[in-house]
């Protein structure tokens, strides 16, 4: 069995092919087939397979197979996605709902998105097979207001699995009945937030709600939830077609299965790349997506997502899996890596990404919505030239204020390029406070207040 490898999705037609063996893609396979995203298409690659197996066995059995299998979820926080069935509870009388989790609004994220239109039923089998593990009848997938067209996608291979009997009544004559419902999110990042998720399901504002309880004892409507991201459900049908055992050994221990990485940045080729958590950071941007641009050298990577803390280039050699990416310091979040060349000013960055949070956040709790405006006015004056050096304690003392203190892990994840930044490289804030300007002669922003293109 081959497990370390890659898959290349987006933009690029062939992949690095050194060192690294090329593992059999798995999630992505036809994704570029032009009838990817029909049934027939589908039914023809074992296609609802896995659903036809999960409901020969009880559902405890198919919480303990995905146990085995080591899927940890793929939304950010890497949670082992069998503990999270186990952990609904049984014992209530209300119903039992799964809320698939496709809002996608994490910066430098956009693997669901590919998912949900190219191999949707792919995920409606993934929500089928939740539903009978957890006692489910109903599984809402809650989709980013923007995804207009996914959404479509969606629908469609939703009816045609109705009209095939894999969804509805009696599914496979099983006596298995299961419906699954799209919410239409308005695109907000916090709407992404496992309980505030729940509330907008609900008709209300997406805030977050205090944990615990969690929602999986107390979710959707107050009923045992089980909330988990597109690739994750999506991984599940590979598990019950070809055992836990086999998904396990795909990755390292305790990091099953494929892996999909969003590779953006200063690099040639972005994409999505479908890659075993064996292969090393290092691997997946300088064989996947070709390494920094011409004449780049690499200044740092964000390897999951914007909300988490920045690794340098000698720190890349780290596995690209939850337990090794924590080690070297970081997170592998939402397996977003943003790759940053030697053009890129750091001040300017968590400028940039501040302007976001403040906008996004949801404004529930004080030292999040106060603070992130705070934050980004700050960041702002000193990317401007109009800095002081007392502003740099401020920034790490109205950080410390909201670290920790807020409902969700928004507050956390507001702070983090503030702090990364300014851990690393915080000569750069000081230049610019000391020169008025940003000083690094390779950045755009110097090159534009230079007059050059
Ligand atoms: C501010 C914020 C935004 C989030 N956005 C998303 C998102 O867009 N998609 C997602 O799957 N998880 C997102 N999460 C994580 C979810 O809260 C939750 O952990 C995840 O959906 C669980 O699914 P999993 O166990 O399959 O990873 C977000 C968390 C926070 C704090």
């Amino acid at each position: 069995m081959c497990t370390k490898g890659i898959h290349v999705v987006f933009f690029v037609s062939s992949c690095f092919r050194g060192p690294v063996m090329i593992m059999e893609p798995l999630l992505t396979k036809y994704v570029r087939e032009p009838n990817c995203f029909t049934l027939d298409f589908y039914l023809k690659h074992e296609g609802y397979e896995g659903l036809k197996k999960a409901l020969a066995l009880t559902p405890d059995q198919v919480v303990e197979m995905v146990k085995a299998s080591g899927l940890r979820g793929r939304g950010g926080a890497g949670f082992p996605t069998g503990m999270k069935w186990q952990f609904v509870d049984k014992r209530s009388p209300n119903p039992r709902y799964i809320a698939c989790n496709a809002d996608e609004s994490e910066p430098g994220t956009f693997k669901d998105h590919l998912l949900m239109e190219r191999n949707p039923h792919l995920l409606i089998e993934g929500c089928a097979i939740a539903c009978h593990a957890i006692g489910a009848r109903v599984a809402y997938v809650y989709i980013r207001g923007e995804f207009f067209h996914v959404q479509r996608v969606l629908e469609r291979a939703i009816d045609e699995a109705y009209r095939a009997g894999f969804l509805g009544r009696n599914v496979f004559g099983s006596g298995f009945d299961c419906d699954v419902y799209i919410h239409r999110g308005a695109g907000a990042y916090e709407a992404g937030e496992e309980t505030a998720l729940l509330e907008s399901l609900e008709g209300k504002r997406a805030q977050p709600r205090n944990k615990p309880p969690f929602p999986a004892v107390i979710g959707l409507y107050n009923c045992p939830t089980a909330v988990n991201n597109v690739e994750t459900l999506a991984n599940v049908p590979l598990i019950l077609r070809n055992g836990a055992e086999w998904f396990a050994a795909l990755g390292p221990e305790k990091n099953g299965g494929p892996k999909l990485f969003c590779i953006s940045g200063h690099v040639k080729r972005p994409g999505v790349y479908e890659a075993s958590m064996t292969m090393t950071l290092r691997e997946l941007i300088e064989g996947c997506a070709g390494g920094v641009r011409e004449g780049r050298t690499l200044k740092a990577v964000i390897p999951g997502g914007s909300s988490v803390p920045m690794l340098m280039p000698d720190q890349l050699d780290a596995q690209a899996s939850f337990d090794g990416v924590q080690k070297a310091g970081s997170l592998l979040g939402s397996a977003g890596l943003i790759v940053l060349d030697d053009t890129a000013c750091m001040v300017w960055l968590a400028e940039n990404l501040l302007h976001f949070y403040r906008h996004e956040s949801c404004g529930k709790c004080t030292p999040c919505r106060e603070g992130t405006d705070w934050l980004h006015k700050i960041l702002r004056r000193i990317e401007r030239g109009e800095g002081h050096m007392r502003d740099l304690d401020l920034l790490s003392s109205i950080s410390g204020s909201i670290g920790g203190k807020t409902l969700c892990a928004f507050g956390d994840a507001a702070i983090t390029p503030v702090l990364t930044t300014l851990k690393h490289f915080r000569h750069e804030y000081e230049a610019h406070i000391r020169e008025g300007r940003c000083t690094l002669p390779a950045s755009w922003r110097a090159r534009h207040a230079a007059g050059a293109r």
